[in-house]
């Protein structure tokens, strides 16, 4: 499967208006995430997360944004010869997108089972491989898609409703 979706059904109108309607962001917020640069790799979340606490963003929403948003940019720099996230901040909700330059997921349902990684000793040995990354980025979103396949880049974008 090249594809997966997951989304909170209370919500799935709202995500539908969405990216029915494709709106501008009110800030949107780039961040080059290169590959096992585990020195830097986190900055692009944290600075979402401290924008988003100077916006009054309610603490367990902020708290869900963080973790999502740090274990998708984890996953770039440890899995993928590196990408980037764009982070695009609406009244309603925060869109993170992404997006890197392979070499792709080869079964993303296996990916998302919780445990299973692929981690190589370099990225265990900074302390990541525990196989919670995806399954907790969908525990945290309102809305998760990814896009992949082996061979191929990924695109990974999620959705947090502010209330
Ligand atoms: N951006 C990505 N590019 C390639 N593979 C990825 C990417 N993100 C996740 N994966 C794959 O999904 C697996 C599970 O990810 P995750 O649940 O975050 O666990 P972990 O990062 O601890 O291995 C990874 O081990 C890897 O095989
Ligand atoms: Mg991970």
């Amino acid at each position: 499967m090249a594809e997966y979706w997951n989304i909170d059904p209370a919500r799935q109108s709202l995500v539908d208006e969405f990216f029915a309607q494709k709106p501008e962001p009110e800030v949107s917020l780039d961040f080059n995430i290169p590959e096992k640069d585990f020195n830097n790799a986190g900055k692009g979340s944290a600075e979402v997360k401290n924008l988003l606490k100077r916006l009054g963003i309610d603490p367990e929403i902020l708290r869900r944004i963080a973790v999502a948003s740090y274990e998708a940019e984890i996953n770039v720099a440890a899995h993928s010869v590196g990408g980037k996230m764009i982070s695009n901040i609406y009244d309603d909700l925060i869109h993170i997108r992404f997006e890197d330059h392979g070499p792709g997921i080869a079964d993303i349902e296996q990916a998302m089972i919780p445990g299973f990684s692929t981690a190589d000793d370099l990225v265990r040995e900074m302390g990541f491989g525990a196989g919670l990354g995806l399954p907790n980025i969908k525990k945290n979103s309102d809305m998760l898609h990814i896009d992949s396949e082996r061979g191929k880049n990924t695109v990974l974008e999620l959705i947090v409703f502010f209330s």
